[in-house]
């Protein structure tokens, strides 16, 4: 797939990980909706960045807690920029919670957030999707997937919904539509966590380092430019499955 010309959508695509996604998917020459819930302000100016860089940009509140919210995110992404062909599914919660401890209504909010959202923005961009047009999915999942967090509970088994649903997706949504993933590693400090608390991960990593979001951004745009990939997940994970 070429990029260029293309309408891009990114979820939680205002800070972090997701405004790297945006800003490479942009630089790759798509116009990008950026969707945020709380950061309103790293919004607008990840929107700013991109039209900086000649792209068109726009963005948009949704809170995905609500998986019934998709569908409204997906036509106002398409009524401010054109017709969506690349959807990146990156908002996530992250709770802490052990299978001794998680409640029902806390399950219930995680995997809504984490699962439901991003299979019911599929769907909906799906639906969306002009019939002569070809589009492509990224998925932002966990390489913890397959060595659990002890944790982070609901969230560990909401992303390895995400690897299923990932193949599920691709299955159901081709030939038209590619479905991938990136499974991440250590990349960012999560919230609240300073650079020694990803530091002393990384020592142990075969690569012996903390990702960025770099590597993160390539293999998305990789993953949206190869028109033979669908139902592949990538680990950008410094080679910590390995160890
Ligand atoms: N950072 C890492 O090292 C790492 C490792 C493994 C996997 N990942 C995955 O990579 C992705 C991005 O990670 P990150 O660290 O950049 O995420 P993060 O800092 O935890 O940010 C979460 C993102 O999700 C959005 N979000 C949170 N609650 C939401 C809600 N109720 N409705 C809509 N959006 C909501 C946030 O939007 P607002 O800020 O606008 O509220 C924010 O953009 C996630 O899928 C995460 O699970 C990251």
């Amino acid at each position: 797939m070429e990029i260029t010309g293309r309408v891009a959508l990114v979820t939680g695509g205002a800070t972090r990980v997701g405004r790297a996604l945006s800003l490479a998917l942009a630089s790759a020459g798509a116009d990008v909706f950026v969707h945020y819930n709380s950061s309103a302000g790293p919004a607008e100016e990840t929107v700013a960045a991109i039209q900086a860089l000649g792209r068109r940009a726009a963005d948009g509140a949704a809170n995905l807690s609500d998986p019934a919210t998709t569908a409204g995110l997906v036509a106002a992404a398409t009524e401010a920029l054109g017709p969506v062909s690349i959807l990146v599914n990156s908002a996530s919660g992250f709770p802490e919670d052990t299978l001794a401890d998680v409640t029902l209504d806390g399950w219930r909010r995680t995997l809504d957030l984490t699962l439901a959202s991003p299979i019911f923005t599929t769907q909906a961009f799906a639906a969306a999707l002009p019939e002569d047009t070809d589009g492509a999915v990224v998925n932002i999942t966990d390489v913890k997937t397959h060595t659990p967090y002890r944790k982070h509970f609901s969230y560990v088994i909401a992303k390895g919904g995400i690897d299923t649903f990932t193949r599920a997706a691709a299955v159901a949504l081709g030939p038209r539509i590619r479905v991938n993933a990136v499974a991440l590693g250590v990349i960012l400090p999560p919230p609240g966590e300073d650079d020694d608390y990803v530091d002393r991960l990384a020592a142990d990593l075969p690569l012996g380092r903390v990702g960025g979001t770099d590597p993160v951004a390539a293999a998305v745009v990789a993953l949206v430019q190869n028109d033979f990939v669908t139902g592949e997940i990538i680990r950008i994970d410094g080679g910590g499955h390995l160890v």
